[in-house]
């Protein structure tokens, strides 16, 4: 599999990566077979967050680190800033706290739970109404200077925020992690219909696909098979019929199923983003990673694009 430099920075992470925000039910032997096979298909990076599962997908992914994974060989990054009132995990109870004693005692957590010394990359997981710029990078210096992160970034953030966030810190932000898909292509669609009354022409994150590009961010996207925000899938979904006709035909003059099309699809773009998938089926994954053996041409990817309900002005 392709490896990028991440960023400014020197790591060097796979293309596709895996994320574990569905791995807390998953049984320690599968698991530990996913992850081993995702490394030996060439995924070197793994994406957490200390919500996910409420704290249990990474303790899940330290019983596999600490059994069949040599740290060393593997990248991962841990997000944090979304937290609870009270013991209850529901959304009514969530907020957001990118204060510094916060992602300080966060990342301490995540540490724990994963049972690993340092973490690769540390994201700031959402932006806070609330955030001091200075705390933030009061405790990104901490973190870095003690070992416990190598390098930051951030998710969900307008390129504006992130350049706040950038000006108040010397450590080069290396990452946005945000939503992209054949499904959910706003970054594109606002920059492809610039200029028009279109409804999908509206700028939603500042032009962060040209900001990424501009500054030497990797995109990372995440959920690459949603449309929406969370309303579903794009497999299989009847809404989406002509999509699933076009993957379903361009997967099969690839020999590539129709959820490797839309990761190539996203592969494809040449801000050279990386896909953050989150499969927990082994077979699904395997089938996904040929994805990046698969470049494809501009027709098929703009057949894609408009099969998938947007226009071209
Ligand atoms: N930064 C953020 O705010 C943010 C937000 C959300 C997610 N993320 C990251 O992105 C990663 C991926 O997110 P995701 O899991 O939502 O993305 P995804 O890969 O788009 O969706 C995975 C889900 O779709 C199902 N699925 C995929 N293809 C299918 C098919 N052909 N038929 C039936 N079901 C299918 C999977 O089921 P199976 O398990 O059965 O394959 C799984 O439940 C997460 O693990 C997390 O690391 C980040």
């Amino acid at each position: 599999m392709e490896k990028i430099k991440l960023g400014a920075s020197t790591l060097e992470a796979s293309r596709i990566v895996l994320g574990c925000m569905r791995i807390a039910d998953m049984e320690d032997k599968a698991l530990a077979t996913h992850v081993n096979r995702a490394i030996e298909l060439g995924i070197n990076l793994f994406d957490h967050a200390d919500i996910y599962g409420d704290g249990e997908c990474e303790y899940k992914f330290s019983k596999v680190l600490a059994s069949e994974v040599n740290r060393e060989d593997i990248l991962i990054q841990s997000k944090c800033g979304i937290r609870h009132a009270g013991n209850s995990t529901s959304k009514e109870n969530e907020y957001y706290d990118l204060s510094k004693s916060h992602i300080l005692d966060s990342v301490d957590g995540i540490l724990e739970r994963l049972g690993t010394d340092y973490l690769d990359i540390l994201m700031l997981h959402r932006p806070d109404a609330l955030m001091e710029p200075r705390e933030i990078a009061e405790a990104f210096d901490h973190l870095h200077d003690s070992g416990k992160v190598r390098h930051f970034g951030l998710s969900n953030f307008h390129a504006a925020q992130f350049d706040f966030v950038q000006k108040h810190t010397d450590h080069k932000l290396i990452t946005n992690q945000v939503q992209f898909g054949a499904g959910a292509p706003h970054m594109i669609n606002s920059r492809m219909q610039a200029n028009t009354p279109f409804e999908s022409a509206g700028d939603r994150d500042g032009g962060l696909l040209d900001h990424a590009r501009l500054h030497d961010i990797t995109l990372q996207a995440w959920s690459p098979f949603h449309y929406g925000y969370f309303d579903g899938i794009i497999m299989d979904d009847p809404k989406y019929e002509a999509l699933n006709n076009v993957l379903e035909d361009i997967g099969e003059a690839h020999g590539i199923t129709k959820n490797a099309v839309a990761v190539a699809w996203i592969l494809r773009h040449p801000a050279d983003m990386q896909t953050i998938i989150g499969t927990t089926n082994t077979s699904r994954l395997e089938d996904i990673v040929k994805a990046s053996d698969v470049k494809l041409t501009r027709e098929e990817w703009y057949r894609i694009y408009k099969a998938a309900g947007h226009i071209l002005p």
